[in-house]
């Protein structure tokens, strides 16, 4: 089979064309197709299947995270699905085969890891499944930022972890596909190769040009700034990271995730 060929097929077609989508028509996303999402996540490679999802319906619920985190439009998403990383569940499960399981101490990064990377693959999998279904979606991290105010705004047992909102429905918008790094950048075929300070400026001009002439800030984040003036001040140093990253490692300890 030629790959030229396949790029334009089913699945690949699917996963080679997706973009994030933020602004959904009203079509409702029934719960049919919102367990069956769920279903194709479960499917992913998995460890512990350390995971669960707390679909946002109740308008009520939905009032709660727009006043946690403002009236963002993806959050209008006919189905909201609330990622949670489950070391409750997970830990009892442990407690049923041993009583001194690697969640009862103070060291687990392999488990942790695990964890984490088995939960992107279920979410991954439903954005995929979402995709096979004509719907779109956009992963936001709200609940990673503010996960003690996630939490409590929505009644959550201890231990069980909000990362993440996972917003589908019938696309409204029909955006460009995003930059990504040239494939030599992330493929290296027997040894690594450095991309060099010249490539790698390359790029970052590459994505600020496509962004801006996409108009992304202007459209999803309503700000007049360019997307490299956006990147810098996403990464750069400063006291609120720092305040946030500490309350996020203090009620990520407390939950049994140790980062
Ligand atoms: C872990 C993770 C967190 C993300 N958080 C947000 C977010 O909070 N808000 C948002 O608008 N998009 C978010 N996204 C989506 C990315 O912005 C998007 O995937 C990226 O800009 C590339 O665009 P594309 O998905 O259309 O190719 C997130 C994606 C990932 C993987």
């Amino acid at each position: 089979m030629r790959a030229a060929s396949v790029r334009r097929r089913g699945l690949i077609s699917a996963m080679l064309n997706r973009r994030s989508i933020r602004y959904f028509s009203n079509a409702p996303v029934g719960e049919e197709v919102a367990k069956l999402i769920i279903e194709a996540g479960q499917r992913a490679p998995c460890v512990y299947q350390s995971y669960s999802v707390i679909r946002l319906n109740d308008p009520q619920t939905r009032r709660k995270v727009i006043e946690l985190v403002g009236d963002d439009p993806p959050l209008r998403a006919p189905l909201i699905l609330l990622v949670c990383l489950d070391v409750r569940r997970t830990s009892r499960t442990f407690s049923l085969l041993t009583e001194k399981h690697v969640l009862r101490t103070e060291r687990h990064p392999v488990e942790t890891v695990e964890m984490l990377i088995e939960t992107a693959m279920f979410m991954e999998n439903m954005v995929i499944a979402a995709e096979a279904l004509a719907l779109g979606s956009v992963v936001l991290d709200y609940p990673l930022r503010a996960p003690e105010e996630f939490s409590r705004a929505l009644s959550l047992p201890e231990k069980v972890i909000p990362l993440f909102l996972l917003c589908v429905g019938q696309p409204a918008e029909s955006p460009p596909l995003r930059p990504r790094v040239p494939l030599e950048f992330v493929y290296h075929v027997d040894r690594y190769r450095d991309p060099t300070e010249e490539e790698l400026q390359s790029y970052l001009r590459e994505a600020d040009e496509a962004h801006n002439s996409e108009g992304y800030l202007r459209k999803y984040g309503n700000s007049d700034a360019k997307y490299g003036e956006h990147l810098v001040q996403k990464v750069s140093q400063s006291k609120s990271h720092e305040e946030e990253a500490s309350d996020v490692q203090r009620f990520f300890r407390s939950s049994g995730l140790i980062i």
